[in-house]
């Protein structure tokens, strides 16, 4: 439903055509600089002797979960795929489109490696015959950092050309649902699929695929070479490890921030800078749009998985993003509802009516929250995916917490 404007489309591709680095490239550590500072050590070694088992132990030992949002267990992901015949791929969610999240991005600025090192081991764990990053196109000094450094990898010998595949997401959110980024490499429309069959049972090309996120890569390395106390001697509130939270909204100096996974609201604001100067905390996106809002009075719950469930929320990719008193709850619940109508794929109808019908329910005055309360019921039980599954959250949230704005 969106005008394309073809002249300026084809602007713009030329513009990317005549200049390929047109992203400003950061310092970050490169592919020598790496290697001579013990990288790819550990791949080596297991190349040569390891165990994949062992690996897999030790993974489930530093209590590694997805950090794409999902927090499933990495090192059970790693049986399931091999417990289906071969040939495996590989794939990884780069895709990092949900609205606050920016940690993947900032990872893969400064370190390529420690991803690409942990891609490499989680491939040779499943016996992945190749790897596909789906990286998405708006990190563009992403893209250029991961060409050099692939081809560092191929002339160092590390990888056969072409084991390694980079490939551009075109700016669909839904594309970030592995099984509609699967149908994406795969070169059709982004569709979420129905699940089972898992990724990991049927994935690329009918076959079993391990799906990771860049920064749960980032840490397998890390654990292969500091063993998993990097993650497992953290403890605060009763949560072990660490999350990396991307701060933004009103707060002094947004950014990502790695903390322990305990975390709570208060502890993030005030490693944040606090809030800007003349805001006073209001609520909070915990992690992403499809977590909604909660209010600044829930302020001593941490912010990991599994703990914001019982409050109608999650933590996901733990995009924080902070409102205050300048701020409306009601104009922000309706932006995100804004959000998933217009990156709904479409293929199922309680999302597609559902985001549409309850954008204008929310532009009235008054909500009438017993029709919203219905549409939300519905979105939940029958949209195929999480797109339509999470939107009712921040109606919901907004309903119960700030009734007196709706
Ligand atoms: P999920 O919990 O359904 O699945 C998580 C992972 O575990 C998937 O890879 C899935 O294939 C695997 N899995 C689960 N059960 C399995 C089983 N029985 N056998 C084999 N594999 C199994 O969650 P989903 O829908 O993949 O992710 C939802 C999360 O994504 C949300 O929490 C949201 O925060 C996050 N998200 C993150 C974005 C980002 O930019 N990082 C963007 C949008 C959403
Ligand atoms: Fe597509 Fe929404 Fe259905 Fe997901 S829930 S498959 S985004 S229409």
């Amino acid at each position: 439903h969106h005008h394309v404007d073809h002249a300026t489309v084809d602007k713009v591709k030329a513009a990317i055509a005549a200049d390929h680095t047109h992203a400003h490239i950061s310092d970050y550590e490169t592919y020598n600089i790496y290697k001579d500072t013990g990288g790819y050590a550990a791949l080596l070694t297991l190349r040569d002797d390891g165990d994949w088992e062992d690996v897999q132990a030790l993974i489930k030992e530093s209590g590694l979960r997805g950090l794409g949002g999902a927090g499933f267990p990495s090192g059970t992901k790693w049986g399931f795929v091999r417990g289906n015949a071969g040939p495996r791929y590989l794939a990884v969610n780069g895709d990092e489109g949900e609205p606050g999240t920016f940690k993947d991005r900032y990872y893969l600025e400064r370190k390529p490696h420690l991803f690409l090192e942990g891609m490499l081991i989680a491939a040779w764990a499943v016996e992945a015959d190749r790897c596909y990053i789906y990286m998405r196109d708006e990190y563009p000094a992403v893209l250029e950092i991961l060409r050099r450094e692939i081809v560092a990898l191929e002339q160092a010998g590390l990888v056969p050309e072409g084991y390694i595949e980079l490939r551009r997401g075109a700016g669909a959110y839904i594309c970030g649902e592995e099984s509609a980024m699967i149908e994406s490499i795969e070169g059709k429309r982004g569709l979420p699929r129905h699940r089972p069959p898992y990724v990991a049972q049927v994935g690329l090309f009918g076959q079993p695929t391990l799906v990771h996120n860049v920064e749960t890569l980032h840490w397998i390395a890390r654990i292969c070479r500091e063993g998993p106390e990097v993650l497992n001697t953290t403890e605060k509130n009763g949560r072990t490890g660490l999350r990396s939270y991307s701060v933004s909204g009103r707060v002094a100096k947004p950014g990502v921030y790695l903390l322990p996974a305990g975390s709570t609201i208060t502890d993030i604001i005030e490693a944040a800078g606090g809030m800007s100067e003349g805001h006073v905390f209001k609520a909070y996106q915990p992690g992403g749009p499809s977590s909604g809002l909660l209010p600044a009075s829930i302020n001593d719950v941490p912010l990991d998985f599994d703990t914001l469930q019982p409050l109608g929320s999650f933590i996901g990719s733990a995009a924080v993003v902070v409102l205050s008193d300048q701020d409306s709850a009601k104009a922000a619940a309706l932006n995100m509802l804004r959000f998933f109508e217009d990156e709904s794929c479409g293929q199922c109808t309680p999302c597609r009516v559902g985001c549409e019908k309850a954008v204008k329910l929310m532009q009235a005055n008054t909500w009438d929250q017993p029709l919203l309360e219905e549409l939300c019921v519905a979105m939940g039980d029958a949209s195929i995916c999480g797109l339509g599954q999470a939107a009712p959250n921040p109606i919901r949230l907004v309903i119960k917490h700030f009734s007196d704005e709706v």
